[in-house]
Parts: structure tokens; sequence; C-alpha cells
């Protein structure tokens, strides 16, 4: 059978306001949807795999790229605090979605949780170190992207990974598998109750989803050295992974 091609539309939820009810009923069904296709389990499996210096001195530093509203980052931190006691935590959105109830939830397990609210595409463009965004482009032990690098193709996803290379020596990201099977799935997400906004974009999702080695083949191979991992994640996902391994 022939593979799906690859093809990004923008997404209903990208262009809803915050507020906007249609988007706050996405954003909860997205929760729903992370718990079917096991997104929380998936990225703790993948970052146990991974000695990261948890427990040291300094507090580990970690990005997420697209965070959303912190929820999917906070369920992954209750399952890791115990390992990773204390944590920097920067949740970058071009939306200010995370609520002061959820900064108060990590700060209850030690993480120091701070929304970045900007563009990605401004963080690529901004100088490494620069004050841009607090001291956001300052490097990270760990960058995740969660069902964020789909919405990118092209030249700006290339320029996002390399960006992301600069500036950490782990990276992870689990974005939509794009597969016949998972598209068949997204086709039948109605029946766990979800909106319509929701109902559209997991299909566009799937339809801008990676396969294959599509998202190791961006990542620079040539600047230190990197350990990376790349494949189906579960029924519905696609994983990419990163480590640094020599100096940067
Ligand atoms: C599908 S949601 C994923 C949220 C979260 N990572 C999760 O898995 O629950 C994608 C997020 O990416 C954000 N986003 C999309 N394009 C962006 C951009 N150019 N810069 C920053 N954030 C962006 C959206 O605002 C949205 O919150």
């Amino acid at each position: 059978m022939t593979p799906l091609p690859r093809v990004v539309h923008a997404e209903t939820l990208d262009g809803l306001a915050e507020q906007d009810p249609r988007a706050m009923r996405s954003r909860r069904d997205l929760r729903r949807v992370h718990r079917i296709m096991g997104t929380c389990s998936i990225l703790s499996r993948n970052l146990r795999a991974w000695s990261l210096p948890g427990a040291g001195p300094q507090p580990l530093r970690v990005l997420e790229l697209g965070a959303g509203d912190g929820s999917l980052m906070l369920r992954l931190a209750r399952v890791l605090a115990a390992r990773w006691p204390r944590v920097e935590l920067g949740l970058l959105d071009r939306q200010a979605l995370v609520g002061p109830d959820t900064l108060r939830q990590y700060a209850r397990l030690g993480w120091t949780a701070t929304p970045l609210r900007m563009d990605v595409l401004d963080w690529v463009a901004a100088a490494p170190a620069a004050a841009q965004g607090g001291d956001s482009t300052r490097r990270w032990d760990l960058i995740v992207a969660n069902l964020f690098l789909h919405h990118f193709q092209g030249r700006q996803l290339g320029e996002l990974m390399r960006a992301a290379a600069e500036r950490c020596d782990h990276f992870l990201a689990c974005e939509p598998r794009r597969s016949r099977f998972a598209l068949a799935a997204s086709h039948l997400i109605g029946v766990l109750g979800a909106n319509a906004v929701t109902r559209e974009d997991a299909v566009l999702s799937v339809h801008a989803g990676f396969r294959d080695r599509e998202l190791g083949a961006l990542w620079p191979a040539g600047e230190g050295g990197w350990a990376t991992r790349e494949g189906p994640a579960g029924a519905f996902s696609h994983c990419f992974s990163a480590a640094r391994t020599g100096a940067a």
C-alpha cells in the first residue's frame, strides 16, 4: 500500500482565541485523547531511558515547545518528580494557556514552571542566550515537543530542529503517526464525545504526522555527537529522541 503523503494544513484550534468555548472544550478533549494515546507513558518511558542528572545540585532545565495549557507536562511531572525533584520548566506557547492553579501544582512537586508566551519561530530566530523570552534560548538539559512539530514543514521545521539541537542536550518529540490505522482512528474520535474542532484537527494531525526517519533526517548530525532513535510508539504516535554524546 502506498504510504500517505505528508500534508500540513493549519489546524482549527490554532485559529481560535484562547477563551473561545470551542477551543476550551477542544483542549479538554485533548486531555482525554492523550489518555487513549498513552502519551504520558510513552514520554516517561523514553525519558527514563536516559540518565539525566535529575537529583544533582542544579535543577534540571526542561523546556516544552508548544506546551498548550501545561496539563500534559504536569501529568508527566507527577510521574517523574521522585526522580527529578527540582526542575526549572519553561512552557513555551504562543497562547497564554497555563493557569495559576497549574503553576501551583507544579510548585507542589518542587518544579518551578514559567510560561513563555512566544511564537516558536521567534524562539528559533533569537540569538542563543539572547534576552528575548527571558532565558528561553539558554541551554536546556531537555527539550520536549508533543503534538507540536507536525504543525511545521520544510525550512521552518528544519530550522526548528537545528535551534533545538543547538540549545539542548536531550530532545524528545512525540507526534502523530502518519499511518492508515491512525487515520482511520482519527475519523472515529467523535465516539469519545470530541467536539467539531477536535474531530477536524485529529484528522489534519495524522495527515501532518510523521513516519520512518523523517524527523531524524532533519536533526543536524554533524555538530557534537548525537545518539538518535526514531519509530512508532503506542498505537498512534511516532517518537524521535536525540541525546548528546559528545561536546557541543
Ligand atoms: C496540539 S497542541 C499540543 C499541546 C501540548 N503539547 C499537548 O500535547 O497537550 C499544540 C500547541 O502548539 C501551540 N502552537 C502552535 N503553533 C505555535 C507556534 N508557532 N509557536 C508556539 N506555539 C504554537 C498551540 O497554541 C497549541 O497550544
